[in-house]
């Protein structure tokens, strides 16, 4: 359904251009799930509004590589033609639902705009249809629902509306871009909960985007994990967590909170930090964070400044970066 190969994809600043995403691939097939993982700031999100054609414009801009939905190919497509195919073939959800909610109309105003800009049926039968999607998202009292405004909705509640918004129009792949970070743990357990039901019941592929692997571990079948711009490690999620192959996984597993966890025991995070734009390395970038023996060997080597690792199948279907350095053993 969606394939992406090789997509580069950065900013033009004021000191010049800056890559965040370095010759990501990834494909995601018919009524799949794919959950991409990594830190905050390794390029998820500009991953994905690549796809969707929505860097902020001017400065961000696709430099190579291809995204191909369905035959189509999107890192050329203009402008209105991506419109058509945003909310159409392609839903999306982002983090915060306020941002894709407005807050002076009513939601069953906002639901029906959604249905008639994508050119669906009467008047009568968008309501009907808004009706059905709330319920689908299990929204409780739907009639009262479609004449409340969004600030009278729980955080929750909201982004139940915004997922409704973006099923209106049967999208064959659903963009979620960390649909849950906002919410409390409780609230966030049911989203994905609808998430994972609703990729069932209406055969549509998922992408679920997130900084936190327990939350790909219930609701996905592959995981991409990014680390600074890079695909680092690509496996079935059984997989990943079975046999972690990269350092940074790993390290993303251990960080994990788990039910034994003692409430006040701090969890593991990987010390260090993900890198900014203007100071990538050529050469496997985790390796300043690695906990490898010898790792300063690497770091001070030819190969570390010129040399970017490959990604090698290991396993059927698990790759991970070819760098002896950031790969456990
Ligand atoms: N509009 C922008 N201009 C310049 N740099 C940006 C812009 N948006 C994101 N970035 C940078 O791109 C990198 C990747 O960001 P992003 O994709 O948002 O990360 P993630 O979604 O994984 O947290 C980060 O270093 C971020 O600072
Ligand atoms: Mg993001």
């Amino acid at each position: 359904m969606l394939k992406v190969s090789d997509l580069s994809a950065g900013f033009e600043t004021e000191t010049g251009f800056l890559e965040a995403v370095d010759r990501v691939s990834f494909r995601v097939d018919d009524k799949e799930s794919l959950g991409i993982v990594g830190e905050s700031g390794c390029g998820k999100s500009v991953t994905a509004h690549s796809i969707l054609g929505l860097l902020p414009q001017p400065s961000g801009k696709i430099t190579g590589g291809t995204i191909s939905l369905n035959g189509k190919e999107l890192a050329t497509l203009g402008e209105k033609k991506l419109r058509e195919i945003r909310g159409r073939e392609v839903g999306m959800i982002f983090q915060e639902p306020m941002t894709a909610l407005n807050p002076v109309h009513p939601i069953g105003r906002q639901i029906a705009e959604c249905l008639r800009t994508h050119g669906m049926g009467k008047k009568r039968q968008n309501r009907d249809r808004a009706l059905e999607l709330l319920q689908k998202v299990g929204i409780p009292s739907p009639e009262q629902r479609l004449k409340e405004y969004p600030h009278q909705l729980s955080g929750g509640m909201r982004q139940r509306i915004v997922i409704a918004m973006a099923l209106a129009c049967h999208p064959h792949l659903l963009i979620a871009d960390e649909p849950t970070t906002a919410l409390d743990v409780t609230t966030q357990a049911q989203i994905l909960e609808l998430l994972a039901e609703l990729k069932e019941s209406l055969s549509m592929a998922l992408i679920l985007i997130t900084h936190d692997l327990g939350v790909i571990a219930e609701t996905c079948d592959r995981v991409v994990v990014m680390y600074a711009g890079r695909v680092v490690e690509s496996a079935p999620v059984r997989e990943i967590f079975a046999n972690p192959l990269h350092r940074y996984t790993a390290g993303l597993l251990r960080s994990i909170p788990s039910l034994e966890t003692v409430p006040k025991t701090r969890l593991s995070t990987i010390p260090g930090r993900v890198p900014g734009l203007a100071e990538l390395p050529v050469g496997a970038r985790f390796a300043p964070r690695s906990d490898h023996p010898q790792i300063d060997d690497y770091l001070q080597s030819e190969d570390f400044h010129s040399k970017r690792p490959d990604l090698i199948e290991a396993a059927p279907g698990h790759w991970v970066e070819d760098c002896d350095y950031v790969r456990t053993d």
